[in-house]
């Protein structure tokens, strides 16, 4: 139900603190420390290369889940479509580990692939929301996201879930490897729901820069590089579905190869900086657009900020910034698409759980 709440989108947003905590909890054993099954824990060590299969927002949050996988568990990753895996299935690796990610569990699209994959030997994680879905139950494992039903067709509780828990299966993973990283997660991602929580209580700011720079914009950028444009291309998607606003997310440096084109006075940019190694950069793109005639909107994190930054946002472990970056976005999008009067639990032509292929 959704109580006071006027939309399920914007009560599953205010959620996403309290999911955090659940999954600490979830995955924490009587220790305190975090703990996955150990038949995950030797899958994830035997495997010489990880393919992340998955659609839309999963998809998004996968991205994240390489560079976590890759840099606290030391194992390369690659990020698949599932729609597209089929047709050009990549070369692979001689000990393979498939991991699914989707929140319904349902997606034809990406049992579709696990069928294939199953028939051919390999093995496979799912990572969902619902136990006992399609996906789950075709799986050799599973991992479950905690998050509580996602009704708004718009993914946001599920993201920020699967971002976590694919963290603690990187850094579980990257322990037992016996690789050292300098990353208290249960701590980290604590921190992280505080600044989630403080995100939340901040909706009046991200509602006005909706309206400052989305009402009469036919399209809007998001910019960002490293992890910020992963979460830049889940910004876009989310403004997409919902207000049905042309958007895009994209890696800042590759604007000057032509996007930049598209720029003309007011055009909306919102830019990510949330990375220290490439927040003169990141800077750098936004004058570009900005001498073009853009309207920009800097997101900063705090340590990274710079006079004239728009919002600066709590500052989190440098690995776990989706978890508060994406939330602005995600209430940008909903407020944008709430004075454009859309229907923002149920956008046109879509659906929640995407049964065909
Ligand atoms: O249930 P799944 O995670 O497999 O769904 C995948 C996509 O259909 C889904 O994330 C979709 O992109 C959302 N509507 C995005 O908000």
């Amino acid at each position: 139900e959704k109580g006071t709440y006027p939309h399920f989108m914007l009560k599953e947003i205010d959620e996403q603190p309290l999911v955090m905590r659940k999954i600490i909890q979830a995955y924490q054993n009587a220790d305190g420390d975090l703990e996955i099954d150990s038949d995950i824990k030797q899958a994830m060590s035997a495997a010489d290369r990880i393919y992340i299969v998955a659609c839309g927002t999963s998809y998004h949050a996968g991205l994240v889940g390489k560079q976590l996988i890759e840099k606290l568990a030391a194992i390369p990753v690659e990020v698949h479509l599932a729609s597209e895996f089929g047709y050009n299935m990549p070369l692979l690796s001689e000990k393979p580990l498939f991991i699914f990610i989707s929140q319904s569990g349902e997606t034809a699209d990406s049992r579709a692939v696990l069928v294939k994959v199953k028939e051919m030997g390999h093995r496979a994680l799912t990572i969902t929301n619902v136990p006992g879905s399609t996906l789950s139950r075709e799986s050799d494992y599973t991992m479950l996201l905690h998050a509580g039903p996602e009704i708004a067709v718009a993914s946001t509780k599920a993201y920020t879930a699967q971002i976590a828990v694919l963290a603690i299966l990187a850094s579980v993973t990257g322990a037992a490897k016996g690789i050292t990283a300098d990353l208290d997660l249960v701590k980290e991602l604590g921190i992280a729901a505080n600044a989630m929580e403080t995100l939340c209580d901040a909706k009046e700011e991200f509602e006005q820069i909706a309206a400052e720079y989305l009402p009469a914009a036919i399209n809007c950028f998001f910019i960002g590089r490293s992890i910020d444009h992963f979460v830049g291309l889940e910004g876009a998607l989310k403004l997409k579905e919902i207000s049905y606003i042309q958007a895009e997310g994209f890696a800042g440096g590759e604007l000057k190869h032509g996007t930049i084109a598209l720029i003309e006075e007011q055009t909306p940019v919102i830019a990510l900086a949330t990375q220290a190694g490439v927040n003169g950069s990141i800077r750098a793109n936004v004058k570009e657009v900005a001498a073009r005639g853009a309207s920009t909107c800097i997101i900063s994190m705090q340590g990274l900020e710079t006079e004239g930054d728009r919002f600066v946002l709590p500052a989190v472990h440098e690995l776990l910034t989706p978890l508060v970056s994406v939330i602005p976005l995600q209430l940008i999008a909903y407020y944008a698409a709430l004075h454009r009067g859309c229907d923002v639990d149920k956008p046109r032509n879509l659906a929640k759980s995407v049964t065909v292929e």
